[in-house]
């Protein structure tokens, strides 16, 4: 019985022998799965040519950051009195340049915005800036004026330790990074100085000028 089984086995081959008919249905298949094939490289290429397309279009369209940078510092007017007939006490007059550098492929434009500056976290005087906008990949300058009085303080203080009065500036611009007028994204740029005034000195140097 086994041997009949073994018998059929080489049989059943035949059955999938394709008729002569079945033979011509075949025929035109291989070209069309080349056809396939290579439309399958064009629609990779394609599909490879959009993502790296999309990619700088994505890498270009990133709204960033401007850069806040205070490029100049000059003091005038420094008055500073610690004596037994007054109140400690100080003034000056700040003049300070900002820069604005707008890395992006489009406009900033910023709303007003205030310069201060401060002592130990408190607002000893304020500039306001009126708005405006930096375009693409510039750089603009920003003249600011802040006169500074100690008595805005409500507490007395010696102000200074050492000889050394120190205060801190803080600003920043709000606006928005506008691209090709697509893109629209409320971006803030802000600068966080400590500067330090040698009240020994004879001119009162501004010795270290920090910014973050
Ligand atoms: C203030 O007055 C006291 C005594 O009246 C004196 O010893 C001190 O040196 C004075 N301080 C200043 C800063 O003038
Ligand atoms: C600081 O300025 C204010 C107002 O301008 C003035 O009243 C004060 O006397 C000045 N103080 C000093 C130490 O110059
Ligand atoms: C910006 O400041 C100007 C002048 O100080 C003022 O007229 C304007 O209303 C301000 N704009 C906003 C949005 O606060
Ligand atoms: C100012 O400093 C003197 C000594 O340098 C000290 O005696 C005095 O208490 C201080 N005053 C204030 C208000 O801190
Ligand atoms: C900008 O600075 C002001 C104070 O000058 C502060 O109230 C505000 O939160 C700051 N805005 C941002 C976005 O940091
Ligand atoms: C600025 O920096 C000082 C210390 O470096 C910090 O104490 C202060 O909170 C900062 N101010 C702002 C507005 O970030
Ligand atoms: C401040 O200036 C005086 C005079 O120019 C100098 O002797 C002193 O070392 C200075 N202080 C500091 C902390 O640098």
């Amino acid at each position: 019985m086994a041997e009949d089984n073994q018998a059929v086995v080489p049989l059943a081959p035949l059955k999938f022998y394709p008729r002569s008919d079945e033979e011509f249905a075949f025929k035109p298949i291989k070209p069309r799965q080349d056809k396939r094939s290579k439309c399958l490289v064009y629609v990779l290429a394609g599909i490879v040519f959009l993502s790296v397309v999309f990619l700088v279009i994505a890498l270009v369209m990133r709204p960033r950051t401007p850069d806040l940078g205070l490029s100049l510092v000059s003091v005038k007017n420094l008055v500073y009195t610690n004596n037994n007939a007054s109140f400690p006490s100080f003034n000056m007059t700040i003049q300070a340049e900002f820069t604005i550098d707008n890395p992006n492929f489009g406009q900033f434009v910023f709303e007003n915005a205030t310069a201060s500056v401060l002592y130990r976290g408190k607002t000893v005087g304020e500039a306001k800036i009126g708005g405006g906008r930096v375009s693409a990949k510039e750089t603009e300058k920003i003249k600011v004026k802040v006169d500074v009085r100690s008595y805005r303080l409500s507490d007395v203080d010696n102000y200074s330790k050492d000889g050394i009065l120190k205060l801190s500036s803080y600003a920043n611009f709000s606006g928005r990074v506008q691209l090709w007028k697509i893109v629209k994204k409320r971006k803030t740029a802000s600068i966080n100085c400590s500067m330090s005034f040698n009240l020994t000195s004879p001119a009162f140097d501004l010795q270290d000028l920090i910014c973050s």
